[in-house]
């Protein structure tokens, strides 16, 4: 069985006194009520790692990741965080992909695969992202749009290295819109993804990747999503800036 995940992707907000006030209100929330079957993850922003992680050591359910982390192994590359500074934070996840960072940055599939194998050589989990745009979906590509961008990169991997990824599927046009895609449009993807995964590493992986779900994910439409066979859980963007509604989302999930 795959394992429930719910992280969250608190993105480029809040300062550091909202971001440790965010932590302990969830964490707080928590003591009253935890599944510690569900992993809870808090991706956060690079300079609040260390503090968050601090935060959250007395519960083994919930861990930190970052949002990114570097192509590059080490050296002149100014600005950058690697994988291996992640790693000596005790950092166990990290977001690679996403579509902002791929629209925005100009992240292509030889920088992300680089960025992959790099999370991993630091026993670091990445969190793979894939997802079409509207004009995908609307000439009916979505599909294939997906996979590919599975194949061309995570497909790429030793299987050994591919059972340790997770997915998710966030369509980029349900991001940040307040559309969600229909329940019958979420399951057939994560149907597709984990039938393309069994196609290239066999049953066994397929059935342990989680696939979780991203885009719009509110408390009211939480539980239809993860009740979806194919779904193991949620990234979430503006909800997990609410501890309250991020709290009820986790308890989404059975
Ligand atoms: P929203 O939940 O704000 O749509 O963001 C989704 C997302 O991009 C998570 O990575």
């Amino acid at each position: 069985m795959p394992q429930n995940i719910i992280a969250a992707n608190w993105k480029m907000n809040n300062d550091e006194y909202a971001s440790k006030t965010l932590a302990y209100d969830f964490l707080k929330l928590l003591d009253k009520r935890n599944n510690p079957e569900v992993l809870k993850l808090l991706c956060v922003p690079f300079p609040f790692l260390s503090q968050i992680e601090n935060m959250c050591k007395g519960n083994e359910s919930v861990k930190i990741g970052a949002q990114n982390c570097s192509s590059f192994q080490k050296g002149a590359y100014t600005g950058e965080v690697s994988a291996s500074m992640l790693k000596s934070l005790s950092i166990e996840y990290v977001i690679i992909g996403h579509s902002e960072r791929r629209e925005l940055f100009y992240e292509d599939k030889n920088t992300l695969f680089d960025k992959v194998n790099l999370a991993i050589a630091n026993n670091i989990t990445p969190i793979f992202c894939c997802g079409e745009s509207l004009k995908e979906r609307k000439v009916n590509n979505h599909l294939n749009h997906v996979l590919s961008q599975l194949k061309e990169t995570v497909f790429n991997l030793t299987k050994n290295d591919f059972s340790k990824i997770v997915i998710a599927y966030e369509p980029i046009w349900a991001i940040g819109s307040g559309k969600t895609a229909s329940n019958k449009d979420i399951q057939e993807m994560h149907r597709a993804i984990r039938e393309s995964i069994k196609a290239h590493f066999g049953y066994g992986i397929a059935n342990k990747i989680s696939i979780l779900y991203g885009g719009s994910v509110k408390p009211i439409n939480a539980k239809e999503i993860f009740d979806l066979e194919d779904v193991n859980g949620g990234l979430i963007g503006g909800a997990s800036l609410d501890s309250g509604d991020f709290f009820d989302i986790v308890n989404s999930i059975s």
